[in-house]
């Protein structure tokens, strides 16, 4: 007898179970097609760009005003090191430097943006900057 309640409960489970999943067949707002090309919540897409090899661009002119650095000795080094990545305007925009911030500086290019500069070099350019870039000497 008590078998027969087991199995009758069993059946009334599994019947109970297929009605719920029967439910959630459609669940959430996933239903087929409704990616398809062209369907997308119904507004429609461009066409795929065309491409061709004789296209033209053109931009207007640069602004590509680079003060010039005071002359003296070490100013051809700097252009010839300091240019390989950004122009020297980086020197002339700075504020009057201190000469250890101008040394921290360089060694900052060299250390931390790999800069590839000759310890020799590396001493003329510091010297360069404090000789021309410091609040007691800038002119320009
Ligand atoms: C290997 C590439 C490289 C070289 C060579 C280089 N710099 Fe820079 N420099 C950078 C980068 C990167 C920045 C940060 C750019 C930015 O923030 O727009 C920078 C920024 C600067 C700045 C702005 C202040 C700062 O700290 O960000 C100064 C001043 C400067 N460089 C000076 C120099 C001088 C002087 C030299 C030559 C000794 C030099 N740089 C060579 C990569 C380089």
């Amino acid at each position: 007898m008590k078998k027969i309640r087991y199995i009758f409960i069993g059946l009334l489970v599994i019947a109970l179970n297929k009605s719920i999943l029967a439910k959630t067949d459609s669940h959430g707002l996933v239903r087929s097609g409704q990616y398809s090309k062209g369907a997308l919540l119904g507004i429609p897409q461009p066409d795929a760009m065309k491409q061709s090899l004789d296209s033209v661009y053109s931009v207007g002119t640069y602004p590509l005003y680079t003060p010039e650095l005071t002359p003296g000795e070490g100013r051809e080094i700097i252009q010839g090191y300091c240019n390989l990545c950004h122009s020297v305007t980086y020197i002339t925009m700075q504020p009057p430097l201190a000469a250890a911030t101008w040394e921290d500086e360089v060694y900052k290019m060299i250390k931390t943006y790999g800069a590839l500069i000759p310890e020799d070099e590396t001493r003329q350019i510091i010297a360069y900057l404090q000789a021309h870039y410091t609040p007691e000497n800038r002119r320009q």
